[in-house]
């Protein structure tokens, strides 16, 4: 029997489906769009086509698909551009329904691209990464890059379902579901001091026992932050907690040049930054600094930069990070394991401080 989880957005909402195989739901709901005249497609990338060939066949039979190259280049004007063909190749009209079958690359191309067409289809989110289930598949956020920087456009545009698989990640490698556990790292300390306790027990693993019940944990509080304040509008705390490590880690990303580190690694430096902030503005103590580095240590991801970056670069990106531009820097920090809080006004000097500790080079 599937479990679920509603994110309750008025008209806008929709259902979890947690299963270990969603293939055979998804191939009743692409039967019933058939009986009612409705169109379905797939996009997806080649990667998670070869890897995933039966599923994919079990799920959608011979519904059109489109492989796009796997990774963030796909998120591109050019990639869009592929997509819209696609879907005007096959006619896809109101009442066409887009699958979004792969990792967060794959959700927010072809969200944004049912977001766009004919100003708005159907979409439905099929996670396949752990990064894409605790997080990116949930919420709405959708778009792609552009030159000038990281998810510059976009769109929100809610997706009509989400079905999660713990059976996917088995073909996912291992530094991928790593990168993952950087998010559900991020949801414990944000908002679950029990499931940082569960991380502190022992790391999150493919085989864990327990593996569907973190996911869903994670989705119930990503859902009940994403229903309190959709659009990233509250003055204070709301949508802006998940960013959490993140104005740190898109820092490092950008300056280290896009690929170097995957995302959710960046983000696991950027909590460990993240920490030492919160520790130098007195909310937490040094213990705690430690307890997040040995976590973010046990999930096979840094807690430093690798190779030292210069902390001019790092400040320049932060500064032409989307959030900060909109508004001055607001941090993301921990008043304690399981709390966190945004706060503005924060001496830049505590900021370059925390990059040093982290490896940045002066
Ligand atoms: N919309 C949001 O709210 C939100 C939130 C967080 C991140 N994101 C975005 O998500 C993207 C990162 O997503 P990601 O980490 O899932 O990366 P990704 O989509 O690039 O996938 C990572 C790699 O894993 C492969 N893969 C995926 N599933 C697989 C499987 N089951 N088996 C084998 N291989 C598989 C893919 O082919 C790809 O090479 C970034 O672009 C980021 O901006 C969006």
């Amino acid at each position: 029997m599937a479990e679920t989880l509603a994110v309750a957005l008025g008209e806008r909402s929709y259902t979890i489906h947690f299963e270990t195989d969603c293939s055979a739901a998804l191939a009743v709901r692409i039967a019933a769009l058939r009986a009612a005249g409705r169109r379905a497609v797939v996009v997806t990338d080649t990667s998670l086509q070869k890897a995933q060939a039966a599923f994919l066949r079990a799920a959608f039979g011979d519904s059109p698909v489109i492989a796009v190259e796997p990774g963030e280049e796909s998120k591109s004007l050019a990639g869009l551009s592929r997509i819209l063909d696609f879907l005007a190749a096959h006619k896809v009209d109101r009442g066409g329904v887009v699958f979004a079958v792969g990792g967060g690359v794959i959700g927010d191309l072809a969200g944004f691209a049912a977001a766009a067409w004919l100003r708005g289809v159907d979409f439905i989110q099929v996670p396949t990464t752990l990064l894409a289930m605790v997080d990116s598949s949930v919420g709405g956020k959708t778009g792609i890059n552009h030159p000038s920087g990281k998810n510059l456009v976009g769109a929100f545009h809610q997706p009509r379902a989400v079905h999660i698989s713990t059976d996917l990640l088995r073909t996912l490698p291992a530094r991928e579901f790593a990168a993952g556990a950087a998010e559900v790292i991020k949801y414990g300390l944000l908002g679950d001091a029990a499931l940082f306790a569960r991380l502190e027990g022992g790391p999150l693993q493919p085989a864990s026992a327990d593996l569907a019940d973190v996911i869903r944990r994670c989705c119930a509080i990503k859902a009940g932050i994403v229903e309190a304040d959709e659009r990233e509008t509250a003055a204070e705390g709301g949508r802006a907690l998940l960013n959490l490590g993140h104005t740190f880690g898109h820092a490092i990303e950008n300056a280290a040049g896009y690929g170097e580190y995957l995302h959710g690694e960046a983000v696991a430096v950027g909590l460990c930054a993240a920490a030492r902030l919160s520790h130098k503005l007195d909310y937490l103590g040094a213990a705690d600094v430690r307890r997040v580095e040995q976590v973010v240590a046990s999930h096979q991801l840094p807690v430093r930069l690798r190779s030292p970056l210069p902390l001019t670069a790092l400040e320049a990106a932060m500064g032409r990070d989307k959030k900060v531009r909109s508004g001055g820097i607001r941090f993301i920090v921990l008043r304690s394991v399981g709390d966190a809080r945004t706060q503005g006004g924060i001496d830049p000097a505590l900021v370059s401080a925390s990059f040093r500790e982290v490896g940045a080079s002066v």
